[in-house]
């Protein structure tokens, strides 16, 4: 439904908002009245600043590798001439599935440039002008793999789990302002992720899987609410709980069960 601009509206970033969860996160915060600057590396994000226009919020759409300084270092310029950010969502990321061995080095770097290098270059920029200004929130999307060994998607896992350490560290350095920060664990969720990290032949891309509207209306909660982390469906909470209380080498288990490529025909 359409809004009427009548005076100042909150300003969001939304990063990974051409498709999947982050394009559903722009829409829940274009929704709530947010005007949006949303980025993503390819030319989609042009797709969804249209449609994210039908909500009425005002969208600058910036196309940027974030897995570069120069990515990164754009989209922040352009946030800049626009405004004060009440709202970031950290939420570009990709995956590489496969065996460690087989897997190309140079795609597992470049994931660590995006969902690890990028993340504290962003938030280092965004934090000091949020906790400068004395307020604002900060989602990081991290994973339920955050939790445990991630077999198969190894370097992602481990990815996964720098984003919700960091997360949780800067929640507490920040705890006597007004900056909130709030970790998203999604668990598998219906996106262009499985299909982008070469997993489409195991369990964990042919299961059942959230869908990210519903995720990104959880995520936004949960960031409004002041929650340190959401994590999103009863399965994945159980999982979740199971993981803290159960050992590593049962955890990667369960984890190699949904990720080792062939497993979608067991
Ligand atoms: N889907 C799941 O099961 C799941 C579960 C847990 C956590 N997550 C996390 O959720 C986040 C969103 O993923 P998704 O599932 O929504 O997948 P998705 O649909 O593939 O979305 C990924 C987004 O990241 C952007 N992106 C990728 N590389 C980029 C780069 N170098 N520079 C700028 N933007 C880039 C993509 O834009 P372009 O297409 O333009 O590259 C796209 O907008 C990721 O951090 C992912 O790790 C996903």
């Amino acid at each position: 439904m359409a809004q009427q601009q009548t005076g100042p509206h909150p300003l969001a970033v939304v990063t990974g908002a051409s498709s999947g969860i982050g394009l559903e996160l722009a829409r829940v915060f274009a929704e709530h009245g947010y005007d949006l600057v949303i980025c993503a590396e390819d030319d989609g994000i042009t797709g969804a600043a249209v449609e994210l226009r039908a909500t009425g919020a005002r969208v600058d759409a910036v196309r940027a590798d974030l897995a570069t300084a120069y990515g990164v270092d754009r989209l922040y310029d352009r946030v800049r001439q626009i405004g004060a950010v009440d709202a970031l969502a950290i939420n570009a990321g990709v995956g590489v599935g496969g065996a460690f061995v087989d897997n190309d080095l140079a795609e597992e770097l470049r994931l660590i440039d995006l969902n690890v290098v990028s993340v504290v270059r962003l938030a280092k920029y965004m934090v000091k002008d949020m906790v400068a200004r004395g307020e604002g929130r900060i989602l990081f999307t991290s994973s339920i793999a955050a939790e445990m060994p991630a077999p198969f998607l190894a370097v992602y896992g481990a990815s996964k789990a720098f984003v919700q350490s960091f997360a949780e560290a800067l929640r507490n350095e920040v705890k006597d302002t007004n900056v909130v920060i709030t970790a998203l664990q999604p668990g598998p969720t219906d996106t262009n992720f499985f299909e982008r990290a070469h997993m489409m032949d195991t369990k964990a891309a042919t299961g059942s899987k959230s869908d990210p509207a519903t995720v990104a209306r959880a995520a936004f909660d949960a960031l409004m609410k002041g929650k340190d982390h959401v994590v999103v469906g009863a399965k994945n909470k159980v999982q979740s709980t199971l993981a803290q209380v159960l050992p590593e080498t049962v955890t990667a288990e369960m984890h190699r069960k949904q990720t080792e490529p062939g497993s979608a025909d067991r």
